[in-house]
């Protein structure tokens, strides 16, 4: 093996060790129930159980910014009885964490088309971000209703009513059109409940992010497994398509 000091210099710049934003798919809700012989409506309150705890996690760590994957544009098409209670639950789940959130220094933020969602949980969605917009220990990004394609077809279509030329349509030009346009990209990617797929998340932010897959369903995914993930980055050597060497370089310009 070649020894690359640089290579470590990267490493150990701190930038590179912690994730500046994690994005979460919060998988395996329905498996939790099911092996526990209950409805999926009770995975699902246990899933949105866990969220504090693992964003409080992310935030004693330093992560900046989490964004959580709660209900994609394709989960319209399962059953009426659960999309409803999906849509109740995160009305109850913004009631009753809403003060402690805010008290916490919690910025709420959304992405996704809140149109087609109750007109209650809509107002509720667009108070808490409004409430928390001061707030800057933590950013959570709530994608609700959400689908990386759809975020891109949004992007495109504002390009053209911009009046923006062919030649002028660059990479800068799409992403500061998308949901995420003052985000980072994330850094690292979590998916839980053992599948190994975007599922139309972040289709174009994640580009290249670091993927991190766990068997565990997310009712059982706990301030442990955020140490674990956040382990297992530290570990990983991002490249970004360029050789260690050259990538010191460009964190050093004036090394
Ligand atoms: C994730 O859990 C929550 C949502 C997609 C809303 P699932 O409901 O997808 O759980 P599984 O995949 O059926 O176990
Ligand atoms: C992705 O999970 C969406 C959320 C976690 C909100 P799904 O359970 O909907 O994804 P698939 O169907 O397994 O791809
Ligand atoms: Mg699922």
């Amino acid at each position: 093996m070649v020894v690359e000091p640089a290579a470590s210099d990267v490493a150990s710049l701190p930038g590179e060790t912690l994730p500046g934003h994690v994005a979460i798919i919060m998988d395996g809700n329905g498996r939790w129930a099911r092996e526990r012989g209950l409805s999926r409506q009770r995975g699902h309150r246990a899933g949105a159980d866990r969220i504090r705890a693992v964003v409080e996690r992310l935030g004693e760590h330093g992560v900046p910014i989490v964004t959580l994957f709660a209900f994609s544009t394709e989960n319209w098409g399962r059953p009426r009885g659960e999309v409803d209670y999906l849509m109740r639950l995160a009305g109850r789940v913004i009631d009753r964490e809403l003060d402690s959130l805010d008290e916490a220094g919690i910025r709420l933020r959304h992405i996704g088309d809140l149109s087609p969602l109750p007109g209650t949980l809509q107002r509720k969605v667009e108070s808490a971000v409004a409430r928390t917009a001061g707030n800057d220990r933590i950013t959570v990004n709530l994608a609700f209703n959400y689908g990386g394609r759809s975020d891109i077809v949004g992007a495109v279509r504002q390009l053209i009513a911009d009046g923006v030329a062919a030649g002028e349509v660059d990479a800068e030009a799409i992403a500061s059109r998308l949901a995420t346009a003052d985000l980072p990209d994330p850094d690292l990617l979590i998916r839980t409940a053992g599948e190994r797929r975007l599922s139309n998340f972040l289709v174009w932010e994640s580009a290249y992010s670091e993927y991190y897959f766990t068997p565990t369903l997310w009712p059982d995914f706990g301030p442990q497994d955020v140490d674990e993930a956040l382990g297992e980055y530290r570990r990983r050597r991002r490249r970004f398509g360029l050789i260690p060497e050259r990538q010191a370089e460009h964190a050093h310009p004036d090394a």
